[in-house]
């Protein structure tokens, strides 16, 4: 099992992850609609299959993973991406890998701190506003937990890893 940047190659590939898991490339987050076709991509394969994508956003101080999907649960894509993610923001030198995630997913909440990120905010109610711009966002989300709020989670990155002067 390989993980690489994205090439155009993976675009169709992409596309159905993103429509299959997000109902679309446009992903929402607080409020804001972002086209996750504009992110910076990577993708996991093993034989020449994609098996897992990771779309993240580089700021000047953090980089935001905004999806990350597995299509071969619990074999490791999952925390490959994350590896990767977290080697490419060591190398651009920014502090934190950052991400959102809302309440119902429990999944996700396990997954992520069992690999070393730490919530650090809880946006409460801001699906009520998630839903203003993206309608088709349901009021049930995993478990029949009502979908209510994001929580935002963090990777502070060591300082050893902090670009080449740092
Ligand atoms: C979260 C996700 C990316 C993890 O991917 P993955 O390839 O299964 O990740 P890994 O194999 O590296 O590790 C998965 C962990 O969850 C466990 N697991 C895998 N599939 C599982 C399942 N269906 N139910 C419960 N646990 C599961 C694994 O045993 C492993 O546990 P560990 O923390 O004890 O090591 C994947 O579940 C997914 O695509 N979820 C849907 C999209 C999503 O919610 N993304 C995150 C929000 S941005």
């Amino acid at each position: 099992m390989t993980v690489r940047p994205a090439e155009p190659r993976d675009e169709e590939w992409i596309l159905d992850v993103l429509a299959t898991s997000w109902g679309g490339p446009l992903i929402e987050r607080l409020g804001v609609l972002v086209d996750a076709r504009e992110a910076v991509a990577f993708v996991v394969e093993a034989d020449g299959v994609p098996l897992g994508l990771a779309t993240c956003l580089v700021r000047p101080n953090e980089v935001e993973i905004l999806t990350l999907d597995s299509r071969s649960e619990g074999r490791g894509v999952g925390s490959l991406l994350l590896e990767r993610v977290a080697s490419w923001a060591a190398e651009l030198g920014v502090r934190r890998v950052m991400l959102l995630t809302t309440n119902d997913n429990l999944h996700a909440l396990r997954f992520y701190q069992r690999r070393g990120y730490r919530l650090v905010a809880f946006h409460r109610d801001s699906m009520i506003e998630a839903r203003r711009v993206k309608p088709t966002i349901p009021e049930l989300g995993h478990h029949g937990i009502p979908l209510t709020d994001e929580l935002e989670l963090e990777l502070v990155l060591p300082s050893q890893h902090l670009g080449r002067s740092g």
